[in-house]
């Protein structure tokens, strides 16, 4: 499984770049706004920082508009992946890019139904949020169910389209993604900079510093 970084903020994307683990980016219009830099001005930094998919979420509007947006940052760099919304329009939007070899990530995907629309569709990727369904039915697996299923669905029939685990909120909701199956978790800042921390490794750490000096 790949981790991506769930970011736009570029100190952020510089940093978790150096550790030489962090195979891809994903944005959303929310990321963008908190960077406080323009979509465009985000993707030309980010595909210097990381060689490897990067999403640009396009506005929800009519196919004909997602598809016009599309085509600019497509051409812009051949790692952009254009994240589209799971609407039906969106649906017909990822339809025609995929015949133009145009790399989709379909975003806000919630069920299996909604999955399998866009996987039939061609989507390169599709992304279950996990912590958004985890918050709507006050459980804390229902996410990792959904990601499970489509998963297993993916599997039976052969579709290529990867899933990548979003809205992720904790450590907890890592290991939920690598356990259902999914080929990418993408990942906020925040967690990414607990996943190397264990309370036994710090004070393993100290005693061997100790240690060492006697
Ligand atoms: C990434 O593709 C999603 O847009 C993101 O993970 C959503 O996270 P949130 O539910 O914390 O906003």
């Amino acid at each position: 499984m790949k981790l991506f970084a769930d970011t736009a903020i570029i100190s952020e994307i510089e940093e978790v770049s150096k550790w030489g683990i962090i195979a891809g980016v994903t944005t959303n219009p929310t990321l963008i706004a908190r960077s406080g830099i323009s979509l465009d001005e985000a993707m030309n930094q980010i595909t210097k920082l990381i060689d490897g998919p990067i999403s640009a979420e396009v506005a929800e509007a009519s196919a004909e508009e997602m598809i016009a947006e599309a085509k600019v940052y497509a051409a812009k760099n051949k790692n952009i992946v254009i994240k589209i919304p799971m609407t039906m329009e969106g649906v017909k939007a990822v339809s025609r890019l995929t015949k133009l070899g145009i790399k989709t990530n379909v975003t806000l995907v919630f069920s299996t139904s909604q999955a399998i629309m866009a996987a039939t569709a061609g989507a390169t990727y599709v992304s279950p949020f996990l912590g958004r369904l985890d918050d709507l039915t006050k459980t804390t697996d229902a996410g990792f169910k959904v990601v499970k299923d489509i998963k297993d669905i993916f599997n039976t029939y052969g579709f290529k389209t990867q899933i990548i685990a979003a809205s992720i909120r904790h450590l907890e909701h890592v290991d939920q993604a690598m356990k259902a199956g999914a080929d990418i978790a993408t990942i906020p800042y925040k967690v990414l900079k607990e996943m190397d921390k264990h309370v036994l490794t710090d004070d393993g750490l100290r005693r061997f510093r100790e240690d060492s000096k006697k």
